[in-house]
């Protein structure tokens, strides 16, 4: 291995530039030249690259999102898009290329990896719906960022007797919903996982109401059977079956701007620097993430089209918990 490249695909995650900067430094420890794309998938079908250097990946670590840039890009998933994109990387002379992005971005590492092209892909989005990976980058931010928002919003709640709906983000898996909820002491939580009616999580406000409660706290998954919007609507006609009076909050991308937390840029920075050795060990067609608590690779092919489950005990808990 001579040459690689490095790209983020996909939405952004708090951490991106961590593994930009572990996955460059290492790279150019071996002695490997390193190509960053701009612009994720699109930018390889354009041929859109900078060459990293030590300097050019410094004093990114501790900002969000990513200097590469990075884009949704559905030319990629067609025969033809890849066939521009393998054409870009043969005139660049890559040998491998590590792709930072989640379940979307990873489908693609998968289509790119039946090429001669070394692909090794790094678990990141917020919204930890990848298998292959226990925790992705970004998780932690997003997660403390909706946490600080449920605490700002409960205090707020308390001082008028009212119940929140507090929207986060997740697309159809209820992690960071489940996880905020059971940290931020919410009374209901509405995952995609389990299909709670409206008129349950009325209930649900309802008895709290009932028993004193200065407030309540409803998280709701963006991807549950009715986001936030819906609930609020819906209950703005059954008033009196909540008590309290009710307001709505969609977090939505706030959860992904800003500083990485600790734990994010350090498992960002462990994750590239795998994906490295990865690759110079001759690892082709795997996504570097964390399983059983350590470092370790999975095929491609076995991550696609899976659905990542939550835990069952972790939401019987959360019940529980909400007394
Ligand atoms: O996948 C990350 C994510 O933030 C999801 O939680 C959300 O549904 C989606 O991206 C939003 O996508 P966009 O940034 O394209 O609006």
């Amino acid at each position: 291995m001579k040459r690689i490249a490095v790209l983020t695909s996909g939405g952004d995650a708090p951490g991106m530039n961590a593994a930009i900067r572990a996955v460059t430094r290492c790279a150019l420890d071996r002695g490997w030249e390193v190509l960053g794309v701009r612009h994720g998938y699109a930018g390889l079908i354009e041929g859109h690259f900078v060459e990293l250097n030590v300097r050019s990946v410094g004093g990114i670590m501790q900002h969000g999102g990513t200097v590469l840039g990075s884009t949704r890009c559905q030319e990629f998933m067609t025969p033809e898009g890849r066939a521009k994109a393998v054409g870009h990387a043969e005139r660049e002379r890559i040998e491998g290329l590590v792709i930072i992005g989640g379940d979307g971005s990873q489908k693609g590492a998968a289509l790119l990896s039946q090429t001669d092209l070394a692909i090794v892909g790094v678990a990141s989005t917020i919204d930890n719906d990848l298998v292959g990976s226990e925790t992705t980058i970004g998780v932690d931010t997003a997660l403390n960022i909706a946490l600080e928002a449920i605490d700002r919003l409960k205090t707020t709640a308390s001082s008028h007797q009212r119940a929140f709906l507090v929207e986060v983000m997740g697309r159809n898996c209820g992690y960071l919903a489940l996880m905020a909820g059971i940290a931020g002491g919410a009374e209901v939580i509405a995952v995609p996982e389990v299909d709670t009616p409206p008129d349950q999580i009325a209930t649900d406000l309802r008895d709290a109401y009932a028993r004193g409660k200065a407030h309540a706290l409803a998280v709701v998954a963006e991807g549950a059977r009715q986001n936030a919007a819906a609930l609020a609507a819906y209950f703005s006609e059954h008033h009196a079956r909540i008590g309290f009076e009710l307001r709505s909050t969609t977090l939505g991308h706030v959860q992904r701007g800003g500083q990485p937390t600790a734990y994010d840029r350090l498992l960002a920075t462990r994750l590239g620097a795998a994906a490295v050795d990865a690759l110079a060990h001759g690892d082709r067609g795997v996504l570097v993430g964390v399983v059983s608590g350590r470092i370790a690779t999975t095929p491609l092919a076995e991550i696609v089209d899976k659905r990542k489950a939550l835990d069952p005990a972790l939401i019987k808990l959360a019940g529980i918990l909400a007394r």
